[in-house]
């Protein structure tokens, strides 16, 4: 099976087609991935410091087509040679998913062809299948693993015991990682999204300038809390500002390198945690934090002291993208082919908890 994948949930507009014999004959897995095109909204978001969903969803419509003819030409195929449309159901921005959604229901009408919602979610947690690495090694015999989903809406790990079969170990019961490294770089003044402009400046930062605290670190569960970390850096702000007027360089930098330490410290002793507790000799790290070099430096320390294998995704597929979508629908799809939609209604779902998704 040929299927497109349809990725709107917020300010990407992501697609790309998979060739789903890959996986069926348990080949490295991305080397199904066809073809894939991307656009980014970020540079129309950034003046305005964050998401504008009015203006996400607009673009989506302005791209979503071209992009999927982009796609074909790269993946050599033509439309009707497509056999399923996988699309983003959720979780997102209503608005912007609803674009995503009306262009595959609307394709699938029009072609006859195969649809399925996908989880969001789900597209990180597979995705890190789609590694390089994965070459010599038989991809389907790594579950169960363990999962560390770090994206800028969750921070969770997950127990992943096959596809569509998820147990949610823990959670963030605040901020998600994501979200601290955003709010983090709002209040040092850096540019949107934050996370690669922090990880960037905690490489000019001195060590040891400030002590700043690892929430949840000690605690006997393997949930996460952030939000305590970012009063921490607004409360050092703040102090700045009233002593020197104003935040140097060399001051947001070492504020940088502690806040990346500290959110690096936590995710690695949590993830320890559930090796130890699931037993597990693989570990997957999905979303946009899962990009940040600091991690996958502690994380690769952990995998060589623990003997265990870890799995990150090629770096444009840490983000959003079509590519997780198209290779969550393949696989589901073959898995089970009753999870393909009959009904032409359609509704997304902008709050979808991944733990439910037992398919
Ligand atoms: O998975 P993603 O692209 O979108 C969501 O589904 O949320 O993740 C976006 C998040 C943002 O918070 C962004 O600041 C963060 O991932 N991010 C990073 C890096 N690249 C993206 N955080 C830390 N270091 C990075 N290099
Ligand atoms: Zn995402």
């Amino acid at each position: 099976m040929y299927i497109l994948g349809i990725e709107t949930s917020c300010d990407e507009t992501g697609v790309a087609i998979y060739d789903s014999s890959f996986w069926e004959s348990n080949q490295p897995a991305h080397l199904g991935l066809l073809g894939q095109s991307l656009y980014s909204q970020v540079k129309m978001h950034e003046i305005y410091g964050g998401v504008v969903p009015e203006l996400a969803s607009r673009d989506h419509i302005r791209l979503g087509l071209p992009l999927i003819e982009d796609c074909l030409k790269k993946s050599g195929l033509t439309i009707s040679q497509i056999d399923g449309i996988a699309y983003t159901k959720g979780p997102g921005l209503a608005g912007a998913l609803l674009v995503g959604t009306s262009i595959a229901k609307a394709m699938a009408f029009a072609l006859s062809k195969k649809i399925i919602g996908i989880h969001h979610l789900e597209g990180h947690l597979l995705s890190p299948l789609l590694s390089p690495n994965t070459e010599g090694f038989h991809t389907q015999d790594l579950f169960p693993f363990l999962a560390l989903l770090v994206s800028g809406g969750h921070t969770q790990l997950m127990l992943v015991k096959d596809i569509g079969v998820y147990e949610l170990l823990g959670e963030t019961l605040d901020d998600a990682a994501g979200e601290a490294f955003d709010k983090t770089a709002k209040l040092l003044g850096l540019s949107y999204p934050g996370g690669p402009a922090v990880s960037l400046l905690a490489k000019q930062g001195t060590p040891g300038k400030f002590n700043l605290p690892r929430p949840l670190i000690h605690s006997k569960n393997l949930d996460f809390s952030f939000a305590g970390l970012k009063t921490a850096v607004l409360t050092q702000t703040k102090l700045k500002i009233q002593t020197d007027q104003t935040l140097d360089p060399q001051f947001k930098a070492d504020l940088s390198l502690a806040f990346v330490e500290a959110v690096v410290e936590v995710l690695c002793k949590k993830v320890k945690d559930a090796i130890h507790l699931t037993k597990c000799k693989t570990l997957v790290v999905a979303g946009g934090v899962g990009a940040n070099e600091q991690l996958r430096a502690g994380l690769n320390g952990i995998a060589k002291h623990l003997d265990i294998q870890v799995l990150f995704p090629p770096l444009d597929l840490c983000t959003d993208n079509g590519a997780m979508i198209a290779f969550a629908g393949a696989v589901k799809l073959l898995k089970n082919p009753n999870l393909a939609e009959s009904t032409l209604c359609f509704d997304v779902k902008p709050r979808w908890p991944l733990d439910q998704l037992i398919t």
